[in-house]
């Protein structure tokens, strides 16, 4: 890449989503009256939070920010906390501990806090942590260059994590950068969950339902294939119950058939879902929807209807199985993946075996499996906690060895086949001995990630990012498969 004068190049953060060889590089327009400065965000939790942390880059833009992946090179620091189970909230306290001595050395940093553990916490936060300057809430990005105003006025420490009114709310339009690159995106299509699972803090956390309107959910898509986007991931909590807030004017399987009609697009997956809510309509878009690719996470939590009203899921086992019989029947070779909740308040051993039981008849492709944790304010804190620590530890271990075989087994039947791959780039380990070849990393529409060897220089690279292409499978490891590219 040639620098052109007149403009700032730096280092952006690193994205463990995006497989670059060299840093990629971000310009930042130095004709802006304000000084440059540095943002530096880490980023914790789930998919949403990837697309907010985009959002306070988008926000910061006009103040001159530039991401830094440099922490002690910052002006402004911010943890984007997730605060869904306990480990995820330690985290991030003991990450605020560790940058604390940065505020000695610089004066004019600022230090703060964003998402769910923001939400939850408010000003607690600030009086628990002397040193930090700001906490806000999922609600309050769009606002941050004011809000940093504040904390550099007479102000000082600054809190904010009021909800908007669901009517007040609204989403601005995702700017992708050029310069990030990106075969794959995610976008927002709305925020907040209505469902109150007795377990989960995040109602607490997002608020209500909010659903971003069709025409600029397909606008901000349409703005990403333009800068080369081959594939979008449609968030939100439940974007199944999509449009509800808006009377259903538009339902979520009407805003798949808008997007997929989207020239340029390659692909389009989503999460996450609720069984609840997917219908007979959604499923039916699998095999039907160009784009639509063959992967569903529907997260089941339990295999005990006892256990399910408990946690207030409103669906029995049956009526899990009947839709998972139902997308099998229209996408047979559909991946499905799940979340797990071990130890849940009165779970017995055989309520426990019935998960495991639900696990060997569907087959999961992946899972993504808890231990219960109490979270404040939850219906789920006030019941007790039975299932003591050691159970809990043995049963989350027991659900990942399951899973790891059978996971191990759906990966063996991949090899032979001759499968699309949408290509991402080079994958991080490269080749360095005689052979002179790059490891490309693409994946399949099921989800799982492909390796590739294709002779090393430019060419290849430029040529494969973003293309799909047809790999022949040799090989299936743990988690991802290795083939050669036909033809
Ligand atoms: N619908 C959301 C769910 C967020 S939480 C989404 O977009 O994914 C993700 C997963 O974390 C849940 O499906 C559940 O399996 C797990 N989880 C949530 N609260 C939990 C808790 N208190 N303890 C353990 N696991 C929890
Ligand atoms: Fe949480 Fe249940 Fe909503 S898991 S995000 S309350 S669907």
């Amino acid at each position: 890449m040639t620098l052109s004068p007149g403009r700032w190049y730096v280092t952006r953060p690193t994205d463990p989503r995006v497989y670059t060889l060299e840093p990629t590089l971000v310009s930042v327009r130095s004709d802006s009256p304000h000084p440059p400065r540095y943002v530096h965000v880490q980023t914790f939790g789930c998919q949403m939070n990837v697309y907010d942390t985009d959002r306070i880059f988008q926000a910061l833009e006009p103040l001159n920010y530039t991401p830094t992946d440099d922490p002690a090179r910052a002006n402004l620091i911010l943890l984007n906390t997730c605060s869904v189970r306990d480990k995820a909230e330690q985290k991030m306290m003991s990450q605020l501990g560790r940058l604390a001595p940065l505020k000695e050395y610089n004066d004019d940093l600022v230090l703060g806090v964003a998402g769910c553990v923001a939400q939850q916490e408010g000003e607690r936060l600030l009086k628990k942590v002397p040193y930090l300057d700001l906490v806000f809430g999922p609600d309050h990005v769009q606002e941050l260059p004011k809000l940093l105003e504040r904390v550099r006025s007479d102000e000082g420490r600054v809190s904010e994590t009021t909800f908007f009114k669901r009517k007040n709310y609204e989403f601005i339009e995702a700017k992708p950068r050029e310069s990030a690159e990106k075969v794959s995106e995610f976008v927002t299509i709305m925020k907040g969950c209505d469902k109150v699972c007795t377990f989960c803090i995040v109602p607490f956390t997002r608020g209500r339902e909010v659903s971003k309107s069709r025409e600029l959910i397909v606008k901000e898509v349409e703005n990403l294939v333009e800068v080369g986007v081959k594939e979008v991931t449609l968030l939100g909590q439940n974007v199944n119950s999509y449009g509800k807030d808006k009377d259903r004017e538009v339902h979520f399987d009407e805003l798949l058939r808008a997007v997929d009609e989207i020239e340029g697009l390659e692909r389009v997956r989503f999460t996450t879902s609720h069984p609840m809510d997917c219908t007979d309509g959604l499923i039916d878009c699998f095999g039907e929807l160009r784009t639509l690719a063959e992967y569903f996470h529907l997260p089941v939590q339990s295999g005990s209807d006892r256990v399910l009203e408990a946690m207030r899921r409103h669906y029995t086992i049956d009526h899990y199985r009947d839709r998972v019989a139902r997308l099998r029947e229209r996408a047979p070779d559909i991946a499905l993946s799940t979340d797990i909740i071990v130890g849940f308040p009165g779970e017995t051993e055989e309520e426990f075996e019935e998960t495991m039981a639900l696990l060997r008849e569907v087959r999961y492709d992946s899972i993504f499996a808890f231990k219960y944790s109490p979270r404040p304010g939850t219906k789920a804190s006030e019941m007790e906690d039975t299932v003591p620590e050691p159970d809990k530890t043995r049963r989350l271990d027991q659900v990942l060895k399951l899973q790891n075989q059978i996971t191990a087994e759906k990966m063996q039947t991949y090899t032979g086949k001759t499968l699309e791959v949408l290509v991402e780039g080079p994958s991080r380990s490269v080749d360095k001995g005689q052979s002179h070849e790059w490891q490309m990393m693409g994946r399949t529409r099921t989800n799982v990630i492909v390796n590739f060897r294709v002779p090393m220089g430019d060419f290849w690279n430029n040529r494969l990012k973003g293309e799909l292409i047809k790999v022949r499978i040799d090989e299936a490891k743990a988690h991802s498969l290795y083939g050669q590219v036909v033809a």
